[in-house]
């Protein structure tokens, strides 16, 4: 079959669960915890896999997939190159968005809210958790800039292999973690006939959150 003729025709029916205004937990962090708990033991894919979008200086929008590595009160960290695309995206605009994709337990959840650097306490803790290869690497790629070759990178690799032979790898200061107040969520869990459940939280002037229910 043509690959459009398939996508076309694709039809899949969501009935895996559903979600009540009456029944979700109070706070957004709670139900994300409870969301992402649920998404573990269901042994989802790539569970803490999250599309993040950043807007440019023209209000152009791009999106890339990122790990979420912590989150409590309303705050989600993830890692990456301050001098990639993304970071100098977040430089301009502090409004980002988040989108985590549960297709195993047919669910989506969306987080709006602002980004921030994470201390660098945050930062170097994480750094040095992390493998060395991952660390050289970090010190490797100019993540986002354009390259000759593949070559390039791995000349680079050996490079940086070598320089820090006898020495701790210490964090580049290019490199280190972003954090996201969110300030909105919403909760979707899909239902039959394209009638899905959709929970909104939003804080209101007074700080608290308000929850709602959007039409599918
Ligand atoms: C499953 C998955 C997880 C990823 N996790 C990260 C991550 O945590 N940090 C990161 O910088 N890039 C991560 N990437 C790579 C990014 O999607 C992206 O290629 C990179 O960050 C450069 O994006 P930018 O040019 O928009 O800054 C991940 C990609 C995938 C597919």
């Amino acid at each position: 079959m043509d690959t459009n003729q398939h996508i076309f025709q694709l039809r899949e029916d969501f009935t895996k669960g559903t979600l009540n205004e009456l029944d979700v937990e109070k706070t957004p962090d709670a139900q994300f915890a409870k969301w992402m708990q649920q998404a573990i033991e269901a042994k989802v894919l790539e569970v803490q896999a999250f599309n993040l979008c950043t807007v440019n200086k023209q209000s152009k929008p791009s999106s890339r997939i990122v790990y979420l590595r912590e989150f409590e009160n309303n705050q989600f960290y993830f890692y990456t190159n301050y001098q990639s695309r993304k970071g100098i995206e977040i430089e301009t605009n502090k409004n980002v968005s988040a989108t985590f994709f549960y297709p195993e337990l047919e669910r989506q959840i969306r987080i709006e809210g602002t980004i921030n650097f994470a201390s660098k306490e945050k930062s170097d803790a994480y750094f040095n958790s992390r493998p060395t290869e991952s660390k050289i690497g970090a010190w490797s790629s100019l993540q986002s800039k354009q390259i000759n070759s593949r070559n390039e990178l791995e000349n680079s690799v050996l490079q940086n292999q070598k320089y820090f032979e006898n020495q701790e790898i210490t964090r580049p200061h290019f490199w280190g973690g972003y954090v996201v107040t969110a300030n909105y969520y919403e909760f979707w869990q899909g239902r039959k006939s394209r009638l899905h459940d959709r929970i909104c939280y939003e804080l209101n002037s007074k700080n608290e959150w308000v929850i709602a229910r959007l039409a599918p």
